[in-house]
């Protein structure tokens, strides 16, 4: 795992805020109630991070309305008291400064307006429950220690009932540090093996597990889920993530399957790779194309980070050879409707993908034939 190697400077808060896509307009457009940039973005400014594409921000105040002042038409949430706006590339989303409160372990919360204070005391850790004030970036607000932990390279829960309250936050605290290169807190790591995501809903396990395959680099993460007891994955489920990342994050697999729900799969153990692929060697390119028949491109992509090589040829030259003819030549060539059709039509495509033939009369005179 590779840690980033950052500068924690809080003198340097200031010029880093002002380097963020976006923020100039925020600032402009505040009103008179209190604007905070939280959580993981004042993280990550600390850091020395560069890429930050999203800002989270805490008005003491209303959200929808600093939301509508920044106009490019926000989605506002009413539930939870929170908007969000797209300024450029940049996502905005914006609270009104609230307290939660759980009806029972694992339920969604109940929220309620609040100060700044009780925002960030309802966070989950305390590298991620820092503001800064956008009127005076130089005054971090860190009232749970988050530059100490983050300079110690910490993970430490803020109360020792965040897990039972909101269980996916183990998953977090594994995303967390394995992006991050944080260690859990002892007290921390003693609360996260007693963590039951039992206790929540399938949907919410599965969106934090998609979240972790979204990393640019997700083994890691999903190896201390596996090794904290999270969820069943074992070292050759981890090993196949690594590979499979690697593969699709360049053309041509990239086109062929998609990252992150293949990852997905993968860590949920629905998607192993198709064994008959990997055992194949085709010594035909129609042989190949016959293999591959049928299968999605995540199990492919499976199959190829398991080894089958051969699926890098079939990708790039096989997969989309087509005939010149089709049905309706054979038919005005008089061969009759039925099956014969579509057996001409796949011997033609066999000796075309085989190079045997090359044209349309080639295709026609095989099709013909076999049909
Ligand atoms: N949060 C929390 N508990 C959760 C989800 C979120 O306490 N189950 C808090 C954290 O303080 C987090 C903030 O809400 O910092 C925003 O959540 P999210 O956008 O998921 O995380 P980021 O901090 O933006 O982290 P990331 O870098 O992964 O986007």
């Amino acid at each position: 795992m590779t840690a980033p190697q950052p500068e924690i400077d809080p003198s340097r808060l200031e010029g880093r805020l002002a380097g963020l896509a976006g923020i100039d307009r925020v600032r402009a457009t505040s009103g008179p109630e209190p604007v905070y940039l939280v959580g993981g973005v004042v993280r990550d400014l600390l850091l020395g991070l560069e890429e930050i594409a999203n800002l989270d921000l805490v008005v003491e105040g209303n959200a929808a309305a600093l939301a509508e002042r920044l106009g490019a038409e926000p989605t506002l949430h009413e539930r939870f008291g929170t908007a969000t706006v797209t300024l450029g590339e940049t996502l905005v989303d914006i609270a009104s400064a609230r307290r939660e409160s759980y009806s029972r372990p694992g339920a969604l919360p109940e929220v309620e307006p609040a100060s700044l204070a009780d925002d960030l005391a309802r966070r989950d850790f305390t590298v991620n429950a820092m503001a800064l004030p956008l009127e005076n970036p130089a005054r971090l607000i860190d009232p749970h220690g988050g530059l100490a932990d983050l300079e110690a390279r910490l993970l430490r829960l803020l109360h020792p009932r965040s897990f039972c309250d909101d269980p996916t936050r183990a998953l977090r605290a594994a995303r967390y540090a394995a992006r991050l290169g944080l260690s859990l807190e002892p007290g921390t790591a003693a609360l996260l093996a007693q963590a039951d995501l039992g206790t929540v809903s399938a949907e919410r396990v599965e969106a934090e597990l998609r979240r972790q395959a979204s990393e640019d680099d997700p083994a890691p993460g999903f190896g201390l889920i596996g090794e904290w007891g999270l969820i069943d994955i074992d070292a050759d489920a981890v090993g196949l993530i690594a590979e499979l990342s690697r593969l699709l994050a360049a053309e041509p697999w990239s086109d062929a399957a998609d990252r992150r729900e293949a990852i997905l799969a993968v860590a949920q153990g629905r998607l192993q790779g198709p064994r008959a692929l990997v055992a194949a060697d085709p010594q035909r390119p129609s042989d190949a194309v016959e293999a591959a028949h049928g299968h999605s491109g995540e199990e492919l992509a499976v199959a190829r980070a398991l080894g089958a090589a051969w699926l890098d040829r079939y990708l790039a030259e096989w997969r989309d050879v087509r005939l010149e003819i089709g049905g309706e030549d054979l038919l005005a060539a008089g061969v009759e409707r039925g099956p014969a059709i579509g057996r001409g039509l796949a011997a033609a495509l066999r000796a075309k993908l085989d190079g045997e033939i090359s044209g349309r009369a080639d295709e026609l005179r095989v099709a013909r034939d076999a049909s």
